[in-house]
């Protein structure tokens, strides 16, 4: 079963690279199939801890760079091919069954998608529309490698958190954050395809949401949010004289964050009162 939810994992991250990669309606699409099996990620996960079962997020890194979106349309059916046969080995059968219903439809509708020329590996780091200086350019450019494998990470740690929780409170919380990161994550994601820099995220280190000390972690966490905000404020600085629509898009980041750091100190009051911490 811990082989199942690993490729699952990478067939998540692959479909919504496709998604990114997109110009047309598939996009909507690859989306939304990838918001399926982050679901799937998630129910096998939550099988696998009612079972007692060990595992991690480790995974194999993904191959994505195409030259059209057949490619890897084709490498992702091949993928959900393999996932639907290994699906016997949960024991859960009705999960199954939903899961693999789910495949049978992803496979069929990716399998008449239309095919697209793929821009998102060019490395010209020029969005369309947007004229940036080679300064803005350069930071827009570190600032999406960054902050795109942060809210990945982010991702995978609030949802360790919340699978190993039952705290409704806290989940309600992890779960809030979880969605804000995956939309970050696609924002971030959209814009470096469009600049021809998309990459996938590399994988979190075990230590980093196999969390012990919780107290810690969120107090590491806002000050984390801080600094993301600061990034935010100096990005959006940097592209300010050279595009108004871009340095709005980053001051409405930043102040999401707000939101974000606020969640995380309503968290940290509740875990201590709960657990009796000082
Ligand atoms: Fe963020
Ligand atoms: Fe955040």
């Amino acid at each position: 079963m811990k082989a199942v939810m690993i490729k699952v994992h990478e067939v998540w991250l692959e479909t919504l690279m496709g998604a990114f990669m997109s110009n047309t309606h598939n996009k909507q699409t690859l989306f939304d199939f990838a918001d399926i099996l982050f679901r799937h990620f998630t129910w096998i996960e939550n099988a696998l801890i009612k079972s007692g079962e060990e595992y991690s997020y480790d995974r194999d890194n993904i191959p994505i760079k195409v030259e059209s979106l057949s490619i890897l349309l084709k490498d992702i059916d091949m993928r959900l091919s393999d996932i639907d046969l290994q699906l016997m080995s949960l024991e859960d059968k009705d999960l199954a069954n939903r899961i693999s219903s789910d495949i049978s439809y992803i496979r069929n509708v990716l399998s008449k998608m239309h095919d697209e020329v793929i821009s998102a590996f060019t490395m010209q780091r020029v969005m369309e529309g947007y004229s940036l200086s080679s300064e803005a350019t350069d930071a827009l450019t570190l600032f999406l490698f960054e902050e795109s494998y942060k809210e990945y990470e982010l991702i995978m740690i609030y949802n360790y958190l919340k699978a190993h929780s039952d705290d409704a409170f806290m989940n309600r919380i992890f779960q809030i954050l979880i969605d804000e990161s995956m939309f970050h994550l696609k924002c971030f994601g959209d814009m470096m395809a469009k600049m021809g820099i998309l990459a996938t995220p590399r994988v979190v280190m075990r230590e980093l949401y196999q969390v012990t000390d919780v107290v810690k972690f969120l107090e590491d966490g806002i000050d984390e949010e801080i600094q993301a905000k600061e990034e935010c404020k100096r990005l959006a600085e940097a592209v300010a004289s050279d595009n108004e629509d871009l340095a709005k898009f980053f001051d409405f980041i930043n102040n999401q964050e707000n939101y974000h750091i606020a969640l995380m100190r309503d968290a940290l009051n509740h875990y201590k009162e709960v657990n009796d911490i000082e």
